[in-house]
């Protein structure tokens, strides 16, 4: 069944169609101009020194662990309230993920019990900013400099989102972008890795490309500037993305201001048309963020439970309106719960939140008229839940 409003869509244009086909005229399909030019506007945009421009945003975070060697025996400190890729990538780094609970205003990881997990085996506190809320990354940067650990930011769902005067991505030792369709910006699948640290920098951009030997940048026949494309330095990946991606990227970013403005625009009429809706706790902005709005999550009050919430979003996807779980907890997902025995009743904040939290549409092209319907559709659902109690 075709869903009305659609939970999320890519904001595509004439800019974007017109540079991927400069990309398929020049038959540079790999390896050349455009990644070049994207890592620059990302790092411009962030503020960093470095970008290396990836295929996903599981990947950059995959090329940071590697780059760190964090591996067997490392514990990393992280939240169970996330996309799953934040974890997957320590276990298979071999190292183990130590989840703590998470701010109940936030959700994001609360740095006091962030601080009481640390042990000599830290090797790593990993962070997300969670459906794109920046709040405790400045406190995580200052805890992981004060127990000299690195702090590696998952930004994969807040580019362009400022906190404290510091853009996401810019807090840790690296941080990662991920470019999906359904973020701020897309490249179809791709992600960015950014950081001021030159020698992690460098073992990424070798890392992504089987382990070559990088100078700054592929030549035009697609060697490295020091070595022959059969020669390899280290255990590699391909993790490169491609220009047809890159190309996307760069007329996205050239439009990012004007997209962020509209996920503003969007989130402010969600939040004036539902702020009176009693049963729902809408999501807060500190009022130092300036927010690039990844997706609009509300959540239904404390006394609803999972399976109420579940009829909720099954109920809007009746009507049409697009909607989702976002997020259940990482640590009561199968693999989770079969390798490390995690149960239910750990994290009973990020649990409570993840049973009582949907996403709701939320795009650019997203009208108020749509805003309207979702939001009439949503109280109609939750009646219903109220009226079944009774
Ligand atoms: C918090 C978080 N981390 C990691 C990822 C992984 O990014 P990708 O899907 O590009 O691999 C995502 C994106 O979906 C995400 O939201």
């Amino acid at each position: 069944m075709k869903t009305e409003i659609p939970l999320s869509s890519p904001d595509i244009g004439d800019l974007e169609r017109r540079l991927v086909m400069e990309v398929l005229h020049s038959g540079r399909l790999s390896i050349g101009p455009m990644v070049e030019r994207f890592e620059q506007m990302v790092a411009q945009r962030v503020g960093t020194r470095h970008a290396v421009a990836v295929s996903s945003g599981t990947a950059g975070l995959t090329l940071i662990m590697a780059g760190l060697g964090i591996g067997p025996g490392d514990e990393v400190i992280t939240t169970p309230y996330s996309f799953i890729a934040s974890s997957n990538v320590i276990v298979h780094a071999g190292a183990t993920p130590v989840f703590v609970d998470v701010c109940p205003t936030s959700l994001n990881l609360d740095p006091k019990l962030v601080e009481a997990a640390i042990t000599p085996n830290t090797r790593a506190i990993l962070a997300v900013e969670a459906l794109g809320n920046p709040t405790h990354m400045d406190a995580l940067a200052r805890l992981a400099a004060k127990h000299e650990i690195p702090l590696i930011e998952d930004s994969c769902e807040a580019l362009g989102t400022v906190h404290k005067g510091r853009a996401c991505g810019a807090f840790g030792r690296a941080g990662v972008f991920g470019f999906y369709p359904n973020k701020q910006i897309t490249t179809g699948e791709g992600g960015v890795v950014v950081t001021d640290d030159e020698r992690l920098a460098d073992a990424c951009r070798s890392l992504r490309n089987q382990g070559r030997a990088v100078g700054r940048a592929g030549t035009a026949n697609g060697q490295n500037q020091t070595g022959s494309w059969l020669e390899h330095e280290r255990f590699g990946f391909n993790f490169r993305m491609n220009e047809l991606a890159a190309a996307l990227g760069v007329a996205q970013m050239k439009r990012l201001d004007e997209l962020i403005e509209r996920r503003q625009h969007v989130a402010s009429a969600y939040l004036a048309r539902l702020s009176g809706v009693r049963e729902l706790v809408l999501p807060t902005v500190d009022p130092e963020t300036f927010m690039s709005w990844f997706v609009f999550v509300v959540r239904l009050g404390p006394d609803y439970s999972g399976e109420e919430r579940d009829r909720v979003i099954r109920g809007l996807r009746t009507h049409e309106v697009g909607s989702a779980a976002y997020f259940p907890c990482i640590h009561l997902q199968k693999p989770y719960r079969d390798k490390f025995g995690f149960r239910e009743g750990m994290f009973p904040i990020a649990e409570s939140a993840g049973r009582r939290s949907l996403a709701l549409p939320f795009h650019t092209r997203l009208t108020e008229r749509e805003v309207e319907m979702v939001a009439q559709t949503l109280e109609v659902m939750i009646r219903r839940e109220d009226l079944t109690r009774a």
